[in-house]
Formats: C-alpha cells, sequence, structure tokens
C-alpha cells in the first residue's frame, strides 16, 4: 500500500512538471480568431491528459525497474499471475469513458466553431501552384494578398486550379484542404489587428514550401480605406494588368517571356507566329488561339509539349482578364 501512495504521488508530481514544461515550450503561436479560443480549450485538456498519462506509465516503469530490480544473490523467478478481471474491467471501462467524453467536447467545439454568420464578408480564395489569390465580390476588388476586417466573420470560399492545396493561418488555428472543381468553405472571425502568414499545409510540388502569402488584419476603418483605395486605383492598361496576371495566376512559373525553356511554350515571339501542333498541323498564333489556348489548353498543343498539363482556368479567369493575358502576350512579340 505504501508503493501505491509513492507512485501516486511520483505521478502527481510528474503531471504538474510536464505539463508546466509542456506550456513553456511555446506550441501555440499567439490566438487571433474566436475560433482558437474553443481549439485551444481543448488542446489544454488534452494537455494535462498526454502529463497524466505519460507520468502514469513512466513513473510506474522507472520506480518498478528500481525497487524491483533483480538483486545479488536473487536467482529466482518473479510470481507468475495468470489475469485480473478486475484490472481488464478497469483499463477498458475508464478510457472508453475518457474518449466519449472527448468525442462529445470535440463534436461541441466543432458546432461552435463552424457557426455561420449570415452576415460574413465573402472571400473567394483561388489557389495554384504556387500562388494565393483573393476576391471581393462585394466590393468588386481583387488582391494577391489577404487583407480581413478585424472582428467580422469571413466566409471564405476556395478552390484550386490545380492540385489540392491546403489554407492554414496557425494564429486562426481553423484549417480547411482545397480542392480542384469545386467550392470549400472556411470560416474565420479574426480578433487581432496583426500581420501573419497562410501557408499551404498540402504537399503539391516542388514550391509547396514557398507557397506563403501575406494576411492583414485591419480595423474596419482602415479595411474600408483600402478597399476605396483598390476601386479608385488609375485603372491599368490592358497588357500590364495582363502581366500582373501572368504572374499572380502562376502562368509565368511555366512558360517564360524571354525564349527560355520551361513546362509549357515560351511566349516570347508567340504572337504572329505559326505554331506547329502535336497533331501534325500549324496554326497562325493569333488572338482567338492564344484564348482558346488558355480556356482550353488540350484543345490545340503544341508539338513537343505534353497535354494534360496546364491548370483548368476557365472557372477562376473571366473574359477580361483572358483579354488582357493576351495583350500582354502580343507585347511579347
Ligand atoms: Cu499548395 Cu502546398
Amino acid at each position: 500500500m505504501k508503493r501505491y501512495g509513492i507512485i501516486f504521488i511520483l505521478v502527481i508530481v510528474s503531471t504538474f512538471l510536464i505539463h508546466t514544461w509542456l506550456i513553456s515550450i511555446g506550441l501555440f503561436p499567439i490566438e487571433a480568431s474566436a475560433q482558437s479560443v474553443a481549439i485551444d480549450q481543448l488542446f489544454h485538456v488534452h494537455l494535462w491528459i498526454i502529463s497524466f498519462l505519460f507520468s502514469l506509465i513512466m513513473v510506474t516503469l522507472i520506480y518498478s525497474l528500481i525497487i524491483f530490480r533483480r538483486r545479488k544473490g536473487e536467482t529466482g523467478d518473479g510470481a507468475h499471475l495468470t489475469g485480473n478481471s478486475t484490472l481488464e474491467i478497469t483499463w477498458t471501462a475508464i478510457p472508453l469513458v475518457a474518449v466519449l467524453i472527448l468525442a462529445f467536447a470535440g463534436a461541441k467545439n466543432l458546432g461552435a466553431i463552424r457557426v455561420i454568420d449570415p452576415s460574413a464578408l465573402v472571400v473567394k480564395v483561388t489557389a495554384g501552384q504556387w500562388y494565393w489569390q483573393y476576391a471581393y465580390p462585394e466590393y468588386g476588388v481583387t488582391s494577391t494578398e489577404l487583407y480581413l476586417p478585424v472582428s467580422r466573420q469571413i466566409d471564405l470560399q476556395m478552390t484550386s486550379v490545380d492540385v489540392i492545396h491546403s489554407f492554414w493561418v496557425p494564429e486562426f488555428r481553423v484549417k480547411q484542404d482545397i480542392i480542384p472543381g469545386r467550392i470549400v468553405e472556411l470560416r474565420v472571425t479574426p480578433t487581432l489587428i496583426g500581420d501573419y502568414k497562410v501557408r499551404c499545409s498540402e504537399l503539391c510540388g516542388l514550391r509547396h514550401a514557398y507557397m506563403e502569402g501575406a494576411v492583414k488584419v485591419l480595423s474596419q476603418a482602415d479595411f474600408d480605406n483600402w478597399i476605396a483605395q483598390q476601386q479608385s486605383a488609375a485603372p491599368i492598361s490592358p497588357e500590364l494588368r495582363g502581366q500582373q496576371l501572368a504572374s499572380s495566376y502562376g502562368c509565368t512559373n511555366c512558360h517564360s517571356t524571354d525564349g527560355s525553356a520551361k513546362t509549357g511554350p515560351t511566349w516570347l515571339h508567340l504572337f504572329g507566329s505559326n505554331v506547329k501542333l502535336s497533331d501534325g498541323t500549324t496554326v497562325a498564333a493569333d488572338e482567338d488561339y492564344l484564348k482558346t489556348s488558355i480556356i482550353n489548353p488540350n484543345l490545340q498543343v503544341t508539338a513537343g509539349f505534353p497535354s494534360n498539363v496546364m491548370p483548368d482556368f476557365s472557372t477562376v479567369l473571366d473574359q477580361t482578364m483572358v483579354e488582357s493575358l493576351v495583350a500582354y502576350i502580343k507585347t511579347l512579340k
């Protein structure tokens, strides 16, 4: 009985020490969203359980190794035990109850972080290899950086143009995979003004590790200013807009503008040239050809390049955007 008492005390002391250590190493970045509070609460419950279970096992193990070690002159075997029903029922029942309680708490928290606010600000997110692009339909504004007003729920409607990406701002805690050909939703309510970073947390190719983007949470007044600025920005020429689109949508990751070889055909001297296609025919690279190639890249594939490589931009780029891209490609004549 005395040994149980010693183990009990050691387990309690160890639990507090391990828990203090886990807290002190800074496992969590700052909480910057309403959703992060509920998630962190659950995490902290788990940290206590982890500390306790680790202590229970390690203290008992180390204590037994020392106290029940084979001493000098001892040659016999230990006592032979053949089962203990009370113990077996106990170690089945306690984890069962614990798991049920955690499942209930988890479901309750999931409900809390998924609450839908009908007045949420809709931001359309496009992910691609390897960039983030945002559109604010309410204001007719697009951006390559995510600007958000503080204390308002954001309804991120996300899609991918190529492979699976994943939207993750650690300070917001919530995370969502982005599936090509589908619109997935993620709701987050930023609560802390500041600069953060979105990271892609799904392995998505060569530059996955660099698929980061700025996230700025602003006061409502600063956000309104930013929107007004974007809306009143002097209209830029289609050529310049096309150049910006080519970079923000990742076109130039595959199509060089200086004639160098990349995954796709170069854009240098493309317009007005005669393009040899993989079916042996030749086509004049006029505006129609360029538009078709952007929207339906597998229709006329340039000889020497594989088909089914270019992402589907037909749902991402509207007609004006395509025309801007064509205008830009024309300048590379
Ligand atoms: Cu996108 Cu990893």
